[in-house]
């Protein structure tokens, strides 16, 4: 695939912790509603902040004239009885401003080396199915195996247990709202099957 870099020099480089609120910033432009409606990772700064956190050499940032950019957030995830390690990217975000500069290519490039050096033998996205842009994008850069998960929910507003824990009103031990984010899910679809019966 052709990468172009017209204009600025931009620098694809490992996130640090004052781009933190730049990438979070840059994320709640792009990671609006419409695009997410059922998303089961939540773009908040908890989300950046853990991430850079645990898995700092997987946070990536692009930078031109001191102005981030772009980035990409990426965890290792091991699943259970497979012998597979993926490099999970989770957030991929480009600067409307510089889209179609090869800054997500990039990105992309440079975070399949960390995962590769990380111990990663496949590269795992997902992105809403309505997300044409991205799943062009993912194709591009040489994704395969697109396969849709179904969301459903649940209004537990109406389940009697509701109306019995609201009444009850237990606040959290330590007087703080309680967290309700989930660690890294395993997504849906992964091939797994199939894979492990690859030689290694
Ligand atoms: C998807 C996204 C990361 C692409 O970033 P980008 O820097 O503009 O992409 P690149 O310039 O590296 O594009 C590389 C190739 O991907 C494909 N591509 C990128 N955007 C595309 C689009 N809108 N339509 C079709 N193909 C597209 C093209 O093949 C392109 O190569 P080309 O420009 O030579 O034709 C960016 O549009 C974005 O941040 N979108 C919103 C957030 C998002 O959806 N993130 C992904 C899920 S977390």
């Amino acid at each position: 695939m052709r990468v172009k870099e017209e204009g600025p020099e931009i620098e694809i480089r490992e996130a640090e912790l004052e781009d933190l609120p730049h990438v979070f910033a840059l994320g709640e432009r792009l990671f609006t509603a419409d695009l997410w409606p059922t998303l089961y990772r939540t773009w908040d700064e908890y989300e950046v902040v853990e991430l850079f956190a645990t898995d700092g050499d997987t946070c990536l940032v692009a930078e031109m004239e001191n102005k981030v950019v772009g980035f990409a957030l990426g965890t290792m995830i091991e699943k259970r009885r497979s012998s597979w390690t993926y490099g999970y990217l989770l957030w991929l975000g480009v600067d409307p401003g510089v889209s179609r500069r090869g800054v997500g290519a990039r990105l992309v490039r440079r975070i399949t080396d960390v995962f590769i050096q990380n111990g990663a033998r496949m590269l795992l996205v997902d992105t809403d199915a309505e997300n044409e842009r991205a799943i062009e994008f993912f194709k591009a850069q040489g994704f395969g195996n697109l396969s849709e998960h179904v969301y459903l929910t649940k209004n537990l507003t109406r389940d009697p247990g509701y109306a019995k824990q609201r009444r009850r009103s237990v606040p959290p031990s330590n007087g703080h709202p309680r967290k309700t984010r989930q660690p890294t899910p395993i997504p849906p679809g992964i091939p797994m099957e199939e894979e492990d019966n690859v030689d290694q």
